[in-house]
């Protein structure tokens, strides 16, 4: 092969491979697009930054689909929110609207990211003698469902452990008033809690940094 053939064979070579990723690009714009909106909320990579809005970076990819389709249906109560960066700064909306907005492979696509990206523990205030009752408690009756302080994603339960306070205090509420629905064993136990209880539970989930 004289040198000439081997540069028309090389350059051909990266004509094929740029067309090959041309195409996958195309192909995934519209979920990095939509990707890049949650992120605007959630944080980039979906750690967030914002005390009432949770991590979901490192979710799984399973409960991450079903959380979105619970809020498609108005199943679990949406949160209006502003968002606070991003091309629409101020502008509010909330995870029904933005869960109908997705089609279901967008869903499936936009989760499969986020599951692979690592869940990054909150940084904030917790009271270490709220949280050592709290781990009895959790021990007691969560512990089953919600391995490891409720660290691993693998339980497809959200992740508790390092997740923002705020969040949690408010998702507590929502079951206890049977707002947000909840698996039946879980409700047994969650029945089970008094105020001090829960309040304990959530500074233990945020002692995790
Ligand atoms: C305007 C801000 C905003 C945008 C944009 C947004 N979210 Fe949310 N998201 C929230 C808030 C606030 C909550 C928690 C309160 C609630 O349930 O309404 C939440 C909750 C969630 C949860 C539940 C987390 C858990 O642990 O159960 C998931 C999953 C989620 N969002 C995914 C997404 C995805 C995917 C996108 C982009 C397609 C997105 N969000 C865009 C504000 C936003
Ligand atoms: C029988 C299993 C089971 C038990 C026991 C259980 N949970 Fe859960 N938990 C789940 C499942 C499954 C989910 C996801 C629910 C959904 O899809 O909305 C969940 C979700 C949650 C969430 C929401 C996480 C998020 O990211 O929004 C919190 C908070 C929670 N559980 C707290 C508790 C606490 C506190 C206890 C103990 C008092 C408990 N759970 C006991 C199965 C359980």
């Amino acid at each position: 092969m004289n040198l000439h053939t081997k540069k028309y064979l090389a350059s051909l070579c990266l004509t094929v491979i740029f067309s090959i990723s041309g195409l996958v690009n195309v192909s995934f714009a519209g979920e990095f697009e939509e990707l890049e909106s949650c992120y605007h909320c959630h944080g980039e990579d979906g750690a967030s930054t914002e005390p009432e809005i949770p991590s979901i970076g490192g979710l799984s990819a399973p409960y991450i689909i079903d959380t979105m389709l619970t809020y498609r249906n108005d199943e679990r109560p949406c949160q209006e929110t502003e968002f606070p960066v991003g091309p629409r700064k101020g502008e509010k909306t909330d995870m029904c609207v933005t869960a109908r907005d997705l089609s279901e492979a967008q869903t499936e696509e936009i989760a499969e990211h986020l599951a692979k990206e690592p869940f990054v523990r909150a940084k904030q205030d917790f009271d270490p003698e709220k949280a050592k009752p709290g781990k009895i408690v959790h021990n007691r009756l969560c512990k089953k469902c919600h391995e490891d302080a409720g660290a691993s994603p693998d339980d497809d339960a959200g992740i508790l452990a390092g997740q923002w306070m705020p969040y949690m205090e408010q998702q507590m509420e929502e079951y206890l008033t049977g707002k947000r629905p909840m698996p039946k064993k879980m409700k047994i136990k969650m029945d089970k809690l008094d105020k001090t209880d829960t309040e304990n539970l959530i500074h233990y989930y945020g002692s995790f940094q």
